[in-house]
Protein backbone atom coordinates (compact mmCIF):
# COMPACT_ATOMS: atom_id res chain seq x y z
CA UNK A 1 0.00 0.00 0.00
CA UNK A 2 2.91 2.65 0.73
CA UNK A 3 4.27 1.91 -2.78
CA UNK A 4 0.85 2.91 -4.10
CA UNK A 5 0.55 5.51 -2.22
CA UNK A 6 4.17 7.11 -3.20
CA UNK A 7 3.04 6.79 -6.37
CA UNK A 8 -0.09 8.60 -6.86
CA UNK A 9 1.76 11.49 -5.04
CA UNK A 10 4.26 11.21 -7.91
CA UNK A 11 1.07 11.23 -10.84
CA UNK A 12 -0.15 14.38 -8.92
CA UNK A 13 3.79 15.89 -9.01
CA UNK A 14 3.54 15.01 -12.87
CA UNK A 15 -0.28 16.34 -13.27
CA UNK A 16 1.16 19.67 -11.82
CA UNK A 17 1.50 20.53 -15.13
CA UNK A 18 3.16 23.55 -16.81
CA UNK A 19 -0.03 25.42 -17.31
CA UNK A 20 -0.81 25.40 -13.35
CA UNK A 21 2.58 26.81 -12.75
CA UNK A 22 2.08 29.65 -14.87
CA UNK A 23 -1.66 30.84 -14.00
CA UNK A 24 -0.36 30.79 -10.34
CA UNK A 25 2.39 33.07 -11.34
CA UNK A 26 0.42 35.11 -12.52
CA UNK A 27 -1.85 35.37 -9.35
CA UNK A 28 0.93 35.29 -7.67
CA UNK A 29 1.69 38.79 -10.01
CA UNK A 30 -1.65 40.18 -9.53
CA UNK A 31 -1.68 40.09 -5.74
CA UNK A 32 1.61 41.90 -5.93
CA UNK A 33 0.07 44.58 -7.93
CA UNK A 34 -2.82 44.86 -5.93
CA UNK A 35 -0.77 44.78 -2.48
CA UNK A 36 1.83 48.03 -4.00
CA UNK A 37 -1.32 49.51 -4.64
CA UNK A 38 -2.58 49.37 -1.61
CA UNK A 39 0.59 49.96 -0.09
CA UNK A 40 0.61 53.28 -2.31
CA UNK A 41 -2.73 54.38 -0.91
CA UNK A 42 -1.56 53.81 2.19
CA UNK A 43 1.21 55.65 2.31
CA UNK A 44 -0.77 58.58 0.83
CA UNK A 45 -3.42 58.36 3.50
CA UNK A 46 -0.45 58.41 6.06
CA UNK A 47 0.56 61.55 4.31
CA UNK A 48 -2.66 63.64 4.07
CA UNK A 49 -3.07 62.73 7.98
CA UNK A 50 0.46 63.97 8.50
CA UNK A 51 -0.77 67.06 6.50
CA UNK A 52 -3.89 67.48 8.67
CA UNK A 53 -1.98 66.81 11.79
CA UNK A 54 0.35 69.49 11.10
CA UNK A 55 -2.12 71.74 9.88
CA UNK A 56 -3.90 70.80 13.37
CA UNK A 57 -0.59 71.46 15.06
CA UNK A 58 -0.23 74.93 13.53
CA UNK A 59 -3.61 76.15 14.27
CA UNK A 60 -3.34 75.10 17.73
CA UNK A 61 -0.11 76.21 18.24
CA UNK A 62 -0.81 79.95 16.17
CA UNK A 63 -4.66 80.47 17.45
CA UNK A 64 -5.00 83.80 18.77
CA UNK A 65 -6.34 82.33 21.86
CA UNK A 66 -5.18 80.22 24.72
CA UNK A 67 -6.07 76.29 24.76
CA UNK A 68 -5.01 74.40 27.57
CA UNK A 69 -5.78 70.77 27.90
CA UNK A 70 -5.70 69.50 31.56
CA UNK A 71 -5.37 65.79 32.78
CA UNK A 72 -7.63 64.24 35.56
CA UNK A 73 -5.33 65.92 38.09
CA UNK A 74 -5.64 68.89 36.94
CA UNK A 75 -2.19 69.24 35.14
CA UNK A 76 -1.02 71.04 32.15
CA UNK A 77 -0.93 68.44 29.97
CA UNK A 78 -0.40 70.68 26.76
CA UNK A 79 -0.77 74.43 26.24
CA UNK A 80 -0.46 76.32 23.03
CA UNK A 81 1.82 79.64 22.86
CA UNK A 82 -1.07 82.34 23.47
CA UNK A 83 -1.93 80.09 26.53
CA UNK A 84 1.49 79.84 27.64
CA UNK A 85 1.71 83.59 27.08
CA UNK A 86 -1.38 84.20 29.06
CA UNK A 87 0.02 82.62 31.96
CA UNK A 88 3.29 84.64 31.24
CA UNK A 89 5.80 81.51 31.40
CA UNK A 90 7.70 79.10 28.47
CA UNK A 91 5.99 76.44 27.34
CA UNK A 92 8.50 73.60 28.44
CA UNK A 93 8.04 75.08 31.90
CA UNK A 94 4.09 74.71 32.13
CA UNK A 95 4.16 71.31 31.04
CA UNK A 96 2.84 68.72 33.48
CA UNK A 97 2.35 71.88 36.59
CA UNK A 98 -0.71 71.68 38.49
CA UNK A 99 -2.83 74.37 36.42
CA UNK A 100 -3.85 75.91 39.76
CA UNK A 101 -0.31 76.91 40.45
CA UNK A 102 -0.49 79.16 37.94
CA UNK A 103 -2.96 81.57 38.96
CA UNK A 104 -3.07 83.90 41.93
CA UNK A 105 -4.00 81.91 45.53
CA UNK A 106 -7.01 84.17 45.63
CA UNK A 107 -8.38 82.32 42.58
CA UNK A 108 -8.14 78.67 44.31
CA UNK A 109 -11.35 77.93 45.43
CA UNK A 110 -13.12 79.44 42.67
CA UNK A 111 -10.80 77.37 39.86
CA UNK A 112 -11.22 74.20 42.00
CA UNK A 113 -14.89 74.68 42.19
CA UNK A 114 -14.87 74.61 38.44
CA UNK A 115 -12.63 71.59 37.96
CA UNK A 116 -14.78 69.35 40.13
CA UNK A 117 -18.11 70.95 38.06
CA UNK A 118 -16.21 70.35 34.85
CA UNK A 119 -15.21 66.42 35.75
CA UNK A 120 -18.83 65.74 37.54
CA UNK A 121 -21.14 66.94 34.54
CA UNK A 122 -18.70 67.32 31.35
CA UNK A 123 -20.86 70.83 30.66
CA UNK A 124 -19.39 74.23 29.96
CA UNK A 125 -18.11 75.70 32.92
CA UNK A 126 -16.78 79.07 33.04
CA UNK A 127 -14.46 80.88 35.41
CA UNK A 128 -12.13 84.50 35.80
CA UNK A 129 -8.63 84.02 37.01
CA UNK A 130 -5.63 86.22 37.64
CA UNK A 131 -2.33 84.55 36.22
CA UNK A 132 0.47 84.93 38.81
CA UNK A 133 2.63 86.82 36.45
CA UNK A 134 2.89 90.09 36.46
CA UNK A 135 1.26 92.54 34.87
CA UNK A 136 -2.00 91.27 36.30
CA UNK A 137 -4.44 89.90 33.91
CA UNK A 138 -7.75 88.50 33.73
CA UNK A 139 -8.26 85.22 31.71
CA UNK A 140 -12.12 83.73 31.42
CA UNK A 141 -11.46 80.16 31.11
CA UNK A 142 -14.25 78.30 28.79
CA UNK A 143 -14.01 74.11 29.51
CA UNK A 144 -14.95 70.89 27.34
CA UNK A 145 -14.49 67.78 28.97
CA UNK A 146 -13.43 65.14 26.25
CA UNK A 147 -12.42 61.15 27.08
CA UNK A 148 -9.37 60.19 25.01
CA UNK A 149 -9.00 56.92 26.38
CA UNK A 150 -10.20 54.62 29.04
CA UNK A 151 -9.70 56.39 32.54
CA UNK A 152 -7.51 59.14 30.41
CA UNK A 153 -10.25 62.19 31.00
CA UNK A 154 -9.32 65.28 29.62
CA UNK A 155 -10.27 68.67 30.60
CA UNK A 156 -9.84 71.24 26.80
CA UNK A 157 -10.02 74.26 28.19
CA UNK A 158 -9.88 77.88 26.12
CA UNK A 159 -8.78 80.79 27.85
CA UNK A 160 -9.49 84.29 26.60
CA UNK A 161 -7.89 87.37 27.84
CA UNK A 162 -10.74 89.20 29.82
CA UNK A 163 -8.63 92.20 31.02
CA UNK A 164 -9.87 94.41 28.86
CA UNK A 165 -13.48 93.47 29.15
CA UNK A 166 -13.39 93.54 32.83
CA UNK A 167 -11.49 97.18 32.73
CA UNK A 168 -13.95 98.80 30.89
CA UNK A 169 -16.58 97.31 32.76
CA UNK A 170 -15.26 98.40 35.56
CA UNK A 171 -14.81 102.07 34.59
CA UNK A 172 -18.35 101.56 33.29
CA UNK A 173 -19.31 100.72 36.79
CA UNK A 174 -17.55 103.94 38.51
CA UNK A 175 -18.28 105.64 36.32
CA UNK A 176 -22.06 105.04 36.83
CA UNK A 177 -21.59 105.37 40.77
CA UNK A 178 -19.97 108.38 39.78
CA UNK A 179 -22.85 109.38 38.03
CA UNK A 180 -25.05 108.04 40.49
CA UNK A 181 -22.78 110.06 43.20
CA UNK A 182 -22.89 113.52 41.54
CA UNK A 183 -26.63 112.76 40.98
CA UNK A 184 -27.49 112.51 44.25
CA UNK A 185 -24.86 115.51 45.44
CA UNK A 186 -27.19 117.71 42.60
CA UNK A 187 -30.13 116.39 44.70
CA UNK A 188 -28.49 117.71 47.70
CA UNK A 189 -27.29 121.35 45.92
CA UNK A 190 -30.86 121.44 44.46
CA UNK A 191 -32.55 120.73 47.91
CA UNK A 192 -30.18 123.42 49.35
CA UNK A 193 -30.50 125.85 46.88
CA UNK A 194 -34.63 125.70 46.90
CA UNK A 195 -34.26 126.19 50.90
CA UNK A 196 -32.04 129.22 50.49
CA UNK A 197 -34.03 130.84 47.73
CA UNK A 198 -37.42 130.50 50.12
CA UNK A 199 -35.52 131.77 53.03
CA UNK A 200 -34.52 134.88 50.55
CA UNK A 201 -37.74 134.80 49.76
CA UNK A 202 -39.61 135.21 53.44
CA UNK A 203 -36.75 137.61 53.75
CA UNK A 204 -37.25 139.94 50.96
CA UNK A 205 -41.54 139.42 52.19
CA UNK A 206 -40.31 140.51 55.76
CA UNK A 207 -38.05 143.04 54.83
CA UNK A 208 -40.60 144.43 52.61
CA UNK A 209 -43.37 144.32 55.57
CA UNK A 210 -40.24 145.84 57.65
CA UNK A 211 -40.06 148.65 55.28
CA UNK A 212 -44.04 149.29 54.79
CA UNK A 213 -44.02 149.03 59.11
CA UNK A 214 -41.34 151.60 59.54
CA UNK A 215 -43.13 154.30 57.00
CA UNK A 216 -46.41 153.82 58.59
CA UNK A 217 -44.64 154.47 61.70
CA UNK A 218 -42.95 157.81 60.53
CA UNK A 219 -46.32 158.25 58.89
CA UNK A 220 -47.81 158.16 62.52
CA UNK A 221 -45.47 160.20 63.99
CA UNK A 222 -46.19 162.60 60.92
CA UNK A 223 -49.41 162.72 61.80
CA UNK A 224 -49.87 162.23 65.55
CA UNK A 225 -47.02 164.53 66.24
CA UNK A 226 -46.40 167.53 63.70
CA UNK A 227 -49.98 167.14 62.38
CA UNK A 228 -52.01 167.82 65.25
CA UNK A 229 -48.91 170.43 66.71
CA UNK A 230 -49.05 172.49 63.28
CA UNK A 231 -53.48 172.19 63.33
CA UNK A 232 -52.70 173.46 66.96
CA UNK A 233 -50.28 176.11 65.84
CA UNK A 234 -52.91 177.29 63.10
CA UNK A 235 -55.85 177.91 65.25
CA UNK A 236 -53.99 179.70 67.61
CA UNK A 237 -52.48 181.87 65.08
CA UNK A 238 -56.17 182.19 63.49
CA UNK A 239 -57.77 183.24 66.82
CA UNK A 240 -55.20 185.75 67.62
CA UNK A 241 -55.84 187.11 64.17
CA UNK A 242 -59.63 187.26 64.96
CA UNK A 243 -59.99 187.57 68.34
CA UNK A 244 -59.70 191.17 70.13
CA UNK A 245 -57.35 190.15 72.67
CA UNK A 246 -55.74 191.87 75.81
CA UNK A 247 -52.75 192.69 75.75
CA UNK A 248 -51.91 189.80 78.21
CA UNK A 249 -54.23 186.95 76.51
CA UNK A 250 -52.06 188.02 72.93
CA UNK A 251 -48.53 187.88 74.71
CA UNK A 252 -50.44 184.13 76.26
CA UNK A 253 -51.15 182.97 72.74
CA UNK A 254 -47.99 184.20 71.62
CA UNK A 255 -46.01 182.57 74.24
CA UNK A 256 -48.21 179.23 73.13
CA UNK A 257 -46.99 179.82 69.55
CA UNK A 258 -43.77 179.83 70.54
CA UNK A 259 -43.74 176.93 72.96
CA UNK A 260 -45.49 174.79 69.74
CA UNK A 261 -43.09 175.88 67.23
CA UNK A 262 -39.68 174.83 69.67
CA UNK A 263 -41.93 171.17 70.18
CA UNK A 264 -42.57 171.15 65.99
CA UNK A 265 -38.79 171.46 66.10
CA UNK A 266 -37.72 168.95 68.20
CA UNK A 267 -40.02 166.79 66.91
CA UNK A 268 -38.60 167.38 63.13
CA UNK A 269 -35.19 167.14 64.56
CA UNK A 270 -36.15 163.45 65.99
CA UNK A 271 -38.31 162.25 62.59
CA UNK A 272 -34.98 163.49 60.83
CA UNK A 273 -32.69 161.75 63.07
CA UNK A 274 -35.06 159.15 62.75
CA UNK A 275 -34.39 158.79 58.98
CA UNK A 276 -30.50 159.89 59.66
CA UNK A 277 -29.26 161.26 62.24
CA UNK A 278 -27.94 164.78 61.52
CA UNK A 279 -24.57 163.54 63.49
CA UNK A 280 -23.13 161.77 60.77
CA UNK A 281 -23.38 164.14 58.54
CA UNK A 282 -21.81 166.65 61.31
CA UNK A 283 -19.52 165.07 62.66
CA UNK A 284 -18.32 161.80 61.18
CA UNK A 285 -19.52 158.14 62.11
CA UNK A 286 -17.15 157.88 65.10
CA UNK A 287 -18.71 160.35 67.10
CA UNK A 288 -22.02 159.70 65.72
CA UNK A 289 -21.76 156.23 67.29
CA UNK A 290 -20.11 157.33 70.50
CA UNK A 291 -23.23 159.90 70.75
CA UNK A 292 -25.65 156.86 70.21
CA UNK A 293 -23.88 155.04 72.54
CA UNK A 294 -23.84 157.32 75.80
CA UNK A 295 -27.85 158.35 74.88
CA UNK A 296 -28.77 154.50 74.64
CA UNK A 297 -26.39 153.74 78.11
CA UNK A 298 -28.43 156.66 79.87
CA UNK A 299 -31.74 155.63 78.43
CA UNK A 300 -31.16 151.50 79.40
CA UNK A 301 -29.14 152.84 82.79
CA UNK A 302 -25.98 150.25 81.48
CA UNK A 303 -22.53 151.28 81.99
CA UNK A 304 -20.93 151.95 78.25
CA UNK A 305 -17.18 151.99 76.93
CA UNK A 306 -15.83 153.72 73.89
CA UNK A 307 -12.25 153.05 72.32
CA UNK A 308 -11.51 154.51 68.89
CA UNK A 309 -7.78 153.77 67.42
CA UNK A 310 -8.53 155.28 64.15
CA UNK A 311 -7.12 158.15 62.70
CA UNK A 312 -9.61 161.39 62.83
CA UNK A 313 -9.87 161.94 59.18
CA UNK A 314 -11.06 158.61 59.10
CA UNK A 315 -14.15 159.34 56.64
CA UNK A 316 -16.14 156.83 55.43
CA UNK A 317 -18.52 157.22 52.29
CA UNK A 318 -21.94 158.26 53.51
CA UNK A 319 -24.02 155.43 52.52
CA UNK A 320 -20.87 153.03 54.63
CA UNK A 321 -21.91 154.77 57.40
CA UNK A 322 -25.03 155.01 57.41
CA UNK A 323 -25.33 150.68 57.13
CA UNK A 324 -22.38 151.09 60.23
CA UNK A 325 -24.25 153.16 62.37
CA UNK A 326 -27.52 151.15 62.10
CA UNK A 327 -25.52 147.95 62.49
CA UNK A 328 -24.19 149.35 65.57
CA UNK A 329 -27.95 150.58 66.86
CA UNK A 330 -29.25 146.98 66.00
CA UNK A 331 -26.86 145.21 68.16
CA UNK A 332 -27.27 148.04 70.82
CA UNK A 333 -30.82 147.22 70.90
CA UNK A 334 -30.28 143.63 70.76
CA UNK A 335 -28.45 144.23 74.62
CA UNK A 336 -31.04 145.86 75.69
CA UNK A 337 -33.73 143.25 73.77
CA UNK A 338 -32.43 140.01 75.18
CA UNK A 339 -29.01 140.52 77.35
CA UNK A 340 -29.54 142.11 80.33
CA UNK A 341 -26.12 142.73 80.24
CA UNK A 342 -24.16 145.39 83.13
CA UNK A 343 -21.63 146.61 80.63
CA UNK A 344 -21.41 147.09 77.18
CA UNK A 345 -18.48 148.22 75.06
CA UNK A 346 -18.26 149.89 71.54
CA UNK A 347 -14.89 149.62 69.77
CA UNK A 348 -13.61 151.15 66.46
CA UNK A 349 -10.28 150.06 65.56
CA UNK A 350 -8.39 151.26 62.03
CA UNK A 351 -6.00 148.51 61.00
CA UNK A 352 -3.56 147.80 57.93
CA UNK A 353 -6.55 150.61 56.80
CA UNK A 354 -9.28 148.09 57.22
CA UNK A 355 -12.03 148.97 59.73
CA UNK A 356 -13.27 146.66 62.16
CA UNK A 357 -16.20 148.18 64.57
CA UNK A 358 -16.84 145.73 67.80
CA UNK A 359 -19.39 145.62 69.78
CA UNK A 360 -19.40 144.03 73.18
CA UNK A 361 -21.84 142.84 76.05
CA UNK A 362 -21.52 140.49 79.41
CA UNK A 363 -25.17 139.48 79.16
CA UNK A 364 -26.39 136.14 78.66
CA UNK A 365 -25.28 135.55 75.19
CA UNK A 366 -26.63 133.06 72.73
CA UNK A 367 -26.26 129.82 70.41
CA UNK A 368 -24.94 131.05 67.00
CA UNK A 369 -24.70 128.19 65.72
CA UNK A 370 -28.76 127.23 66.37
CA UNK A 371 -30.73 128.77 63.58
CA UNK A 372 -32.98 132.07 64.57
CA UNK A 373 -35.91 130.39 63.63
CA UNK A 374 -37.82 133.66 65.42
CA UNK A 375 -39.26 136.19 63.40
CA UNK A 376 -36.37 138.36 64.15
CA UNK A 377 -34.96 140.28 61.85
CA UNK A 378 -31.96 142.35 63.42
CA UNK A 379 -29.73 139.89 63.22
CA UNK A 380 -30.07 139.14 59.46
CA UNK A 381 -30.66 143.12 57.95
CA UNK A 382 -27.38 143.84 60.17
CA UNK A 383 -25.73 140.61 57.84
CA UNK A 384 -27.32 141.98 54.85
CA UNK A 385 -26.03 145.25 55.64
CA UNK A 386 -22.33 144.83 55.95
CA UNK A 387 -22.34 142.84 52.71
CA UNK A 388 -23.77 145.65 51.26
CA UNK A 389 -20.69 147.28 52.21
CA UNK A 390 -18.58 145.00 50.83
CA UNK A 391 -17.70 143.58 54.65
CA UNK A 392 -18.55 140.42 57.16
CA UNK A 393 -19.87 140.17 60.52
CA UNK A 394 -19.77 137.87 63.27
CA UNK A 395 -21.14 136.86 66.05
CA UNK A 396 -18.87 135.39 69.31
CA UNK A 397 -21.05 134.04 71.95
CA UNK A 398 -22.50 131.47 73.92
CA UNK A 399 -25.10 131.14 76.88
CA UNK A 400 -24.04 133.02 79.88
CA UNK A 401 -20.74 134.03 77.95
CA UNK A 402 -21.77 137.38 76.72
CA UNK A 403 -21.76 138.35 73.22
CA UNK A 404 -19.72 140.09 70.64
CA UNK A 405 -20.18 141.46 66.96
CA UNK A 406 -17.17 141.67 64.94
CA UNK A 407 -17.88 144.16 61.90
CA UNK A 408 -14.70 143.77 59.60
CA UNK A 409 -14.53 146.48 56.19
CA UNK A 410 -11.60 145.50 54.25
CA UNK A 411 -9.57 148.84 52.99
CA UNK A 412 -10.17 148.24 49.20
CA UNK A 413 -14.46 148.26 50.13
CA UNK A 414 -13.63 151.28 51.84
CA UNK A 415 -11.66 153.19 49.43
CA UNK A 416 -14.44 152.47 46.49
N1 LIG B 1 -26.61 140.64 72.47
C1 LIG B 1 -27.39 139.57 72.55
N2 LIG B 1 -27.50 138.89 73.71
C2 LIG B 1 -28.28 137.80 73.82
N3 LIG B 1 -29.02 137.27 72.82
C3 LIG B 1 -28.96 137.91 71.61
C4 LIG B 1 -28.16 139.07 71.42
N4 LIG B 1 -28.29 139.47 70.13
C5 LIG B 1 -29.13 138.58 69.55
N5 LIG B 1 -29.57 137.65 70.42
C6 LIG B 1 -30.42 136.49 70.17
O1 LIG B 1 -30.58 136.36 68.77
C7 LIG B 1 -31.95 136.33 68.41
C8 LIG B 1 -32.15 137.00 67.07
O2 LIG B 1 -31.91 138.39 67.11
P1 LIG B 1 -32.57 139.34 66.08
O3 LIG B 1 -32.05 140.69 66.28
O4 LIG B 1 -32.39 138.73 64.74
O5 LIG B 1 -34.10 139.22 66.42
P2 LIG B 1 -34.94 139.97 67.55
O6 LIG B 1 -34.06 140.95 68.25
O7 LIG B 1 -35.55 138.90 68.38
O8 LIG B 1 -36.05 140.70 66.70
P3 LIG B 1 -35.91 142.10 65.90
O9 LIG B 1 -34.46 142.43 65.82
O10 LIG B 1 -36.50 141.82 64.57
O11 LIG B 1 -36.66 143.08 66.67
C9 LIG B 1 -32.65 137.03 69.54
O12 LIG B 1 -33.98 136.61 69.66
C10 LIG B 1 -31.82 136.65 70.73
O13 LIG B 1 -32.21 135.38 71.21
MG1 LIG C 1 -32.96 142.41 67.20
Amino acid sequence: MPVKRKRSSRQKRKDFSAYDLHKLLHELQVHSEEITAQNEQLIKAQRELELARDRYADLYDFAPIGYVSLDVRGNIADINRAGAALLGRPRQYLLDLPFARTITAADYPAFRKYLALNRSEGGVGVVEVQPRAEPRRTIKLMSRSVVLSAGDNRLLVAMIDSTDARRIEAEREEALRREQERAAELGVEIAARRESEARVKALLNRLVTAQEEERRRIARNLHDHLGQQLTALRLTIDALKQERLSKEDSAKRLDLIDRLASQIDRDVDLLAWDLRPAELDDAGLTAAIETLLRQWAVAQNITADFHVSAPDALRVSRDRESHLYRIVQEALHNVGKHASARKVSVMIECRDDDLTVIVEDDGRGFRVDEPHTGSGMGLISMQERAALIGGRIDWESAPGQGTTVFVRIPAKALES
